[in-house]
This record gives structure tokens, C-alpha cells and sequence, in this order.
């Protein structure tokens, strides 16, 4: 068979790592608006839901009915119902409707309507609409924290870089099980020394977790799953009401909870029964929020890879985001679990929720190497920090993280480390060496950490577990060896399950332990000028990258030239015979010594001269004042010239042969690129302006290639050029200069 070289290459990119399939609704792999869904009916009697989405009450599944008992506002629907599903869709970008309203309307929707009313919608208008209906005021981000090897040392200190960078929330799970008291511990003290307030949870069987929590050792938690087909429940030995009864577990001892759903997972375990993945996502939003939970942590989350294999997957599983906000809940939305090979195509995904913002931007960024991300590898890990940085820079945009020094987190890093390391000493857990101490403070990965005694960690991680030691416990160890203010901070997470105040929707805190929520700071888009703005101390801070430079420092003029002195000989005039003249632009060789490719003026000379006098041909060098222009400059050297031809050189290197008679911007040869030139390119430069002042032919100087020179050295090229330009004098006519060179 033919094939086309550049398909062949396609077909290597990143893109086509992934699988891509065509829409089959009967397994459930379709993502939006399947033959199967229902369509939109409601009616209730005496204030009881009898039908919804073409099914009677006595055809309700468990789900239906929880559903219609919960999660419906009865009084609401008529209304909501009576609506065309395009008229909703409208509330949600008119910027004349607010938040509530929109939440009024879409809590009087069947799961049917609502996912009618997401079909109205194109990414833009859903994006346009997230931002109006996010619940809490200030966007906010996630961390995973997590390593391969379950070192507690490094669990702190990257919990407290986590804290750092601005993560509201650090998450971590296990490889084995029974490390979890342990993980959390590290999670717990590490989160507190990076940032007060970070909130931190374990993602465990839920029992488990459950016990965590009442420990004090986590403040949220968020792994209750739902699904929206009954058998794909029946898989967990779960049912909405026992989920409800878990979240009310969690909300009575103060712990913040949030659910788990997102599309795909019910055709994953093959109960997907020929509807949409978005249908059966709205079912679960609608059961999270009849079970009275604040949130949800949805998006597919780990399922992602399934619904981006389909037609509209990336615009469905923003719907559900969508959706979960509108409907009241604080939403932890994806962009958690790896979602392409691409990281053109990941980060496409990711400004659906980066740009309008969410509660939680991503669901979990690790703060670890993909390799250690223990909750099956991350979509953005250590290593794509600081492309999420300069993108928040670029957009004006906060999506939850601040730029850091270098300095600042191995300080972190290395205290809560030995915070940890103080804690393990006064409850005799396994010692952490100082050893593992230093390794963690500077560990890229848990491939820098000595190995541990893992028998010897899992029975002590056993035996905290049953005993009966709490955070209390570690906040009174904390105190007893010096470190008071962690001890304080650790205290008030527990403070704070008792207050309570932190349960209500969207809740993060912020470094004082002030609650910022959908209560007290309510998102309050309504159009430009409204909502949440990046300005003040934040855009400062945000635009602060540690590595960008000071441009005042570059513009300074550089000392002149050791290597090479010009000394001037009066106005230079018109010369005669078969010479070149060179003529230099007003800052070279005294406000300037080198150019853009580092070469310095003066064997940038030498090898002009050179090049000129290997064909036996005279040369005089011309500065040139009235202008900076490199047209200009050589325009004026080949007036002056005897044979008509000069050469033309900036400052900065980018050069030029000219002739006399020719319009200023045509020219013999054009070296525009500077930073690509080398001392040979100038030889040969001089070698052929020699020639072409004896009337002989010459071959172009060829010049490497650089396609990203540009890119990388534009700022520079623009700021040295800003010295030439320092120098112009108008008034003054071109100086014949002596050259000395030393
Ligand atoms: N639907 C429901 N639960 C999910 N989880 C991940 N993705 C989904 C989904 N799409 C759950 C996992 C685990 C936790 C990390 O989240 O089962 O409990
Ligand atoms: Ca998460």
C-alpha cells in the first residue's frame, strides 16, 4: 500500500496513542443524548412525585426513587418543567440572571430535562456559564500526595510544599492498606508546616477512612462513590441511602465530606444499560444532593480515558461539572487522573475548568513525579508546575497555585520533615533517620529515599490504629519537642471539626483559618466588573515568577570593550578604489562589547577584516550615530564607499552587504539573525563584500538554522537593541574611526 511519509509520522504522535471509538449506545458508550435516555415528564400529586422521565412510580428503579423523594424540588417543577429546555439554557449565560436563580430553576429539573438543557450548551457557553455558577467565590486546587515507597518523611515534605504552592486541599492514598495511620499522620503534620489550614484526607476503604477521620488524622473526605444504574451499585454493596448515611457519619463528627461519581463508570463495569454517560451522571449529582452533601468530586475522574475515546467526551464531562455547580455543590472537577498522551490535548481539557475556574480546579495535581502518584499516576504531576504558573500569568487567572522559591521550599521541606521525624521519636513509632530527613528535603522522587523497614512500619502503623491515640495526641508531641506553632496549627484543624463552620459548601480555609465558602463568599458573577478578579497582592504574586528576570538590569549599558579601541578621526567621507567600508552602529564596542550569540565586538571585527583582507582588499570602519537602523547603517557605509559596497553591523550582531545604489531595504546579503551567526559567518561576510567590491561572484554565506532562537532570545533582542538606540545622535554625521584592536 502507498503511504504518505507525513501520515506515517501522525501516526507516531501522542495523540494517536490513545484509542478512539465511534458511539455504540447499547454498552453505554456514548456520552451524550443516547436513543435510550428518557425524555423529559414530570408529574407529582399532593406534593409526591408520581412520574418522572416517562417512568410511573411503579416503575421507578432505587435510584428513581431516591431521586423523587430527595433531590426534586417538587414545588419548583411545574415551573422548571414547563420550560423549553432552550430557555434554561439561556438563564445560564445571561449575565442578567444570577447564580440562584439559574440553582431555582435546575432544582425543579428530572435528570432528563437537565440533560436536555446541557445539549443547548457548546463548550463556550459552559465555560461562560461555570463561572457564574461555581459555588465559592475563589477558585482553589487540589493536591495528590503520595510515593511509591510510603516514606513518611517525604509524605511531609511534600505535603508541605503542597501547602506552599497554594493547595487548598492535599489528598493522599496507599499502595498497601495498612500503611494508611501512618500516611495520614505525615499528611496531617506535613500540610500544617507548608500552609495553616490546608485540609488533608486519605482516599481508603471507607470504614477505614471513616476511623481515620474520627482520629483527627484527616479533616476531609471524599471517596463516597455513586453510580447511576442500579447493578453498577449492587457491585459496591451500596445503595444511595447507605451512602447518605455515611456522608451524615462524616458530618457528624465535623469532618467535610464530599461524593465521588463521573461519567463512564457504569459502562466500565458493564451496567452502563444503553444510556448516556452524562444521563446516568446527572442521576448520581441529583442522588449527592438529596443525600445532603456539599460536594461532589466529579468529572469522570478515573474513568476519564473512557469518555475522551467518544465523540463530544471532553464537552460531556464538562457538562457534569456543570451540572454538579448549578445544582448547588462544590465541585472537585477531574483533570486528576491521566486523560492523554498529549499535553496539547490534556491541557485543551484542563482550561475548561482552569479558565472560568472551579472549587477545585483539578481533583488532585501531583505534587510527586507521575511515578510515585500512587492513585494510578497523575494528568499534571511535579514536573508540569510551573507550565500551570506561567499559564495562570499569561491568562490573569488563578487556578489555586502561587509561584515559589527554590529556597523557601527546601525550608519547608526540611521542617516538616523533622517536625515528623520529632513526632515518630515521642510516640516511638519506627525512628526517621536524619538521613531520610535530608533526602526528603531534596528528593525529586522516592528513588532519592533510603529504603525503610516496612515490617516494622506496618505493625506500629497497626498497632496506632488500634490504640487509642489521636491527633491530640501528635499536636502534644508536636509541642513537647519545639514545634509549638505546628502543634498550634494541628490543634486548630480539630478546633475547627467542633466549630463546624468548614462543613457548609465549597468550604477551604484560608491561612488564618478563616472559612472562605459558598455562605460567606458566594460567588458572585454577573458580567465584566463582577465576581472574582486576579488583582491586587494576588496579581502581583502571580505574575512573580521566581525566574523572570529584571529587564531594567538589561538595558544598562555593558562596559566598553577591553579588547578593541575606536578611536575617531574626524567625518568620514566619501573614499576611493577597491575598498569596503564597515560601518558599526552607535552603541558598538563602547556601550556594547558583545553580540546577541555572545561573540565580543572585537573578534567579531578581526574576522571581518580577515575575511576583506584575504582577498587584498582594503577596508575602513565608519560609526554611524544618526540612527540604529541596520538598513540605515549600511546604506550609509556604501555611500561612502569607494567600490560602493559596505558592510552593516548592529551592535548586537545582525548584519548586512550593502551597495551603493540600491534601495535601502534591498541589500547583497541579509545575516538577520543574529544569535545563529559565528565568527566564521563574519569571515566569510567580509570574504564576500571583498569580492563583490572587485566586481567578483561569491557564494551567500550560509547560515545555520535556529528556529527557536527567536523564541528564546526576542526579550534580549530587544533590550540590547535598546542600547544601541540609547546612543543615537541625530545631529550627527557618520565618524571615521581607527581601530585598534589589543
Ligand atoms: N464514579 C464513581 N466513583 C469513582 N471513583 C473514581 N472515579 C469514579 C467515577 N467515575 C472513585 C474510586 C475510588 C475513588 C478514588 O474515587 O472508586 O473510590
Ligand atoms: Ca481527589
Amino acid at each position: 500500500m502507498l503511504r504518505s511519509k507525513r501520515f506515517e509520522k501522525l501516526a507516531e504522535r501522542e495523540v494517536n496513542k490513545e484509542t478512539f471509538i465511534n458511539e455504540f449506545h447499547e454498552l453505554g458508550l456514548i456520552v451524550m443524548e443516547s436513543p435510550n435516555d428518557p425524555t423529559p415528564t414530570f408529574r407529582a400529586v399532593d406534593g409526591r412525585v408520581v412520574e418522572m422521565d416517562g417512568r410511573t412510580v411503579e416503575e421507578f428503579d432505587a435510584i428513581d426513587r431516591f431521586i423523587a423523594a430527595h433531590s426534586i424540588d417538587v414545588a419548583m417543577a411545574e415551573k422548571a418543567m414547563a420550560m423549553a429546555s432552550s430557555e434554561i439554557a439561556r438563564l445560564f449565560v445571561d449575565i442578567n440572571v444570577p447564580r440562584r436563580e439559574v440553582m431555582q430553576v435546575m432544582g425543579g429539573c428530572t435528570p432528563a430535562k437537565i440533560c436536555e438543557v446541557m445539549a443547548e450548551l457548546n463548550v463556550v457557553e459552559m465555560m461562560m456559564a461555570m463561572q457564574k455558577m461555581r459555588q465559592r467565590k475563589k477558585p482553589a486546587n487540589q493536591a495528590h500526595v503520595t510515593n511509591w515507597k510510603e516514606n513518611p518523611a517525604l509524605l511531609a515534605a511534600d505535603a508541605a510544599e503542597a501547602g506552599m504552592r497554594g493547595f487548598a486541599e492535599a489528598e493522599t492514598t496507599v499502595r498497601v492498606s495498612r500503611s494508611a495511620p501512618f500516611s495520614a499522620l505525615a499528611l496531617l503534620v506535613g500540610s500544617q508546616v507548608g500552609r495553616p489550614g490546608v485540609m488533608t484526607q486519605i482516599s481508603v476503604e471507607e470504614a477505614l477512612n471513616l476511623r481515620l477521620a474520627l482520629k483527627g488524622l484527616a479533616t476531609y473526605a471524599e471517596t463516597l462513590s455513586v453510580y447511576g444504574t442500579i447493578p453498577s451499585f449492587l457491585d459496591g454493596d451500596d445503595t444511595p441511602w447507605s451512602k447518605g448515611i455515611l456522608a451524615s457519619a462524616y458530618a457528624s463528627r465535623g469532618v467535610k465530606s464530599r461524593f465521588t461519581s463521573g461519567s463512564g463508570s457504569e459502562a466500565l463495569m458493564g451496567y452502563g444499560l444503553g444510556f448516556s454517560m452524562l444521563y446516568l451522571e446527572v442521576r448520581c449529582i441529583l442522588m449527592v444532593k438529596g443525600a445532603g452533601s456539599q460536594g461532589v468530586q466529579n468529572g469522570s475522574i478515573s474513568c476519564i480515558a473512557l469518555p475522551e475515546s467518544l465523540p463530544n467526551g471532553v464537552r460531556g464531562v464538562m457538562a457534569e461539572n456543570l451540572v454538579a455547580a448549578s445544582l448547588g455543590l462544590e465541585v472537585a472537577a477531574g483533570n486528576d487522573a491521566l486523560a492523554s498522551h498529549s499535553s496539547m490535548r490534556k491541557t485543551a481539557k484542563l482550561m475548561l475548568q482552569f479558565l472560568p475556574g472551579t472549587d477545585f480546579v483539578t481533583s488532585g495535581h501531583s505534587v510527586m513525579p507521575r511515578k510515585d502518584n500512587l492513585f494510578g499516576g497523575g494528568c499534571f504531576d511535579a514536573e508540569d508546575m510551573d507550565d500551570w504558573l506561567v499559564i495562570q500569568r499569561d491568562m490573569q487567572v488563578d487556578a489555586g497555585l502561587v509561584p515559589v522559591r527554590e529556597d523557601e521550599v527546601l525550608t519547608v521541606r526540611r521542617k516538616a520533615a523533622k517536625a515528623l521525624q520529632a513526632v515518630y521519636e515521642e510516640m516511638s513509632f519506627p525512628p526517621i533517620s536524619d538521613e531520610e530527613v535530608d533526602a526528603a528535603t531534596t528528593a525529586f522522587s522516592s528513588d532519592d529515599m533510603p529504603d525503610r523497614d516496612s515490617v516494622a512500619d506496618l505493625a506500629a502503623a497497626d498497632t496506632f490504629l488500634a490504640s487509642d491515640l489521636t491527633a491530640l495526641d501528635v499536636v502534644a508531641a508536636l509541642a513537647r519537642t519545639g514545634y509549638e506553632d505546628v502543634a498550634e496549627r494541628v490543634l486548630e484543624m480539630q478546633r475547627q471539626r467542633v466549630i463546624g463552620d468548614y462543613l457548609h459548601t465549597s468550604a477551604i480555609f484560608d491561612e488564618d483559618f478563616n472559612v472562605l465558602s459558598a455562605v460567606n463568599t458566594p460567588n458572585d458573577y454577573q458580567g465584566p466588573g463582577t465576581g472574582y478578579r486576579v488583582k491586587g497582592k494576588l496579581w502581583d504574586e502571580i505574575q512573580t515568577l521566581p525566574q523572570a528576570l529584571d529587564p531594567r538590569q538589561l538595558v544598562d549599558d555593558e562596559a566598553p570593550d577591553p579588547d578593541l579601541e575606536l578611536i575617531p578621526v574626524g567625518q568620514a567621507g566619501a573614499g576611493s578604489g577597491d575598498e569596503v567600508v564597515i560601518a558599526v552602529g552607535p552603541a558598538f564596542a563602547i556601550a556594547m562589547n558583545k553580540t546577541l550569540a555572545e561573540l565580543g565586538h572585537a573578534d567579531v571585527l578581526a574576522n571581518i577584516v580577515e575575511g576583506i583582507e584575504s582577498q587584498g582588499v582594503k577596508w575602513r570602519l565608519v560609526k554611524v550615530y544618526h540612527g540604529a537602523d541596520l538598513a540605515d547603517i549600511g546604506q550609509t557605509g556604501a555611500e561612502l564607499s569607494g567600490s560602493g559596497i559596505a558592510i552593516g553591523l548592529q551592535s548586537k550582531g545582525t548584519a548586512l552587504i550593502h551597495k551603493k545604489g540600491l534601495a535601502r531595504l534591498n541589500n547583497l546579503e541579509l545575516l538577520s539573525q543574529a544569535p545563529n551567526l559565528t565568527l566564521e559567518s563574519y569571515r566569510a561576510l567580509g570574504h564576500n563584500a571583498a569580492c563583490y567590491a572587485t566586481g567578483r561572484p561569491a557564494i551567500p554565506v550560509p547560515v545555520k538554522v535556529d528556529n527557536t532562537a527567536r523564541l528564546r532570545l526576542i526579550v534580549h533582542t530587544t533590550l540590547l537593541h535598546h542600547r544601541e538606540v540609547n546612543h543615537i545622535d541625530e545631529a550627527k554625521g557618520p565618524v571615521e574611526m581607527k581601530v585598534e584592536f589589543k
